[in-house]
């Protein structure tokens, strides 16, 4: 293993902060983004989220002592508490919705924390510590999405379900970078994070999040209305070309996490959630 100079990518004017904003979801309406499809992929992510987000902290810590900059190192203890905060908000929200008779839930909580601990049993340490970086090209990219669409995702709806993934987004988004230039400023070989991108992250985070999306749509009986099937069939191809972007831009040398327009979107929804 060579030790490169470790750097931290994360802009200047992006201050990773750890908020602790207070979410009441007692009159959350059961759809409560623009359509069912869209809910129950937020429901379904929500649903893999509290233990993704608790591996990467996890990940994080295990190796702390080879990041060596103290801007990275600071970085990544902010994304820690924030991921911490993530976390133990799905973990509400997962038992909300378990609790209004989504109980398959539970079952999928368990397979996922099944499978993944036993991959990290049989991980090698270049793919454990990607595997943080590789869970973050998904939530930038979703949080990228859910920012700067927000009208597709919601059409002007407004209640705390909506507020609480506009904290989740923003803070995906600030800390895009952390877990790139951690794994970067350890491995810094460019192909390794789209390679198990590409053949096992992709299809994993598309397997897992679809088949939970499809049970949260079974159980309201959506999937069985053809007036949904052209809307779900369109939501399933935007997704895939949402999560697969990008992926061969991390082989890239002049590769930054951080573009021009994520900067402007960032200010913008960071003074957005300042008015909330
Ligand atoms: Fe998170
Ligand atoms: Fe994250």
């Amino acid at each position: 293993m060579t030790r490169h100079t470790p750097q931290s990518t994360t802009p200047k004017n992006v201050q990773i902060t750890a908020r602790q904003p207070i979410f009441e979801f007692k009159e959350t309406p059961a759809i409560w983004l623009s359509d069912p499809i869209k809910t129950h992929f937020m429901n379904a992510l929500s649903v893999l989220i509290p233990f993704s987000e608790k591996t990467v902290n996890e990940i994080m810590r295990k190796n702390i002592e080879l990041f060596h900059e103290a801007k990275l190192k600071k970085e990544i203890q902010t994304l820690i508490k924030q991921e911490g905060a993530h976390a133990r908000m799905h973990r509400e929200t997962n038992k909300i919705l378990a609790g209004t008779g989504y109980t398959g839930i539970l079952f999928f909580e368990k397979i996922q924390i099944r499978l993944m601990s036993l991959l990290r049993k049989v991980s090698t340490d270049v793919f454990e510590l990607a595997m943080p970086a590789a869970f973050e090209h998904f939530t930038a990219a979703i949080s990228r999405d859910f920012l700067s669409h927000e009208f597709y995702w919601t059409n002007n709806k407004e209640n705390t379900a909506i507020e609480f993934s506009r904290w989740h987004a923003l803070e995906e988004l600030e800390h895009q970078a952390v877990c790139y230039d951690a794994f970067n400023s350890v491995y810094n070989n460019k192909y390794r994070l789209p390679m198990y991108l590409a053949l096992i992250w992709l299809p994993v985070f598309v397997i897992s999040t679809f088949t939970i999306q499809l049970y949260f749509l079974h159980k309201d009986r959506i999937v069985y209305q053809p007036k949904y099937w052209l809307a779900y069939l369109r939501f399933m191809g935007r997704c895939i070309k949402l999560f697969s972007k990008g992926i061969f831009s991390y082989s890239k040398v002049s590769f930054s996490p951080w573009s021009p327009q994520d900067e402007t979107l960032y200010q913008k929804s960071l003074e957005r959630f300042r008015k909330h």
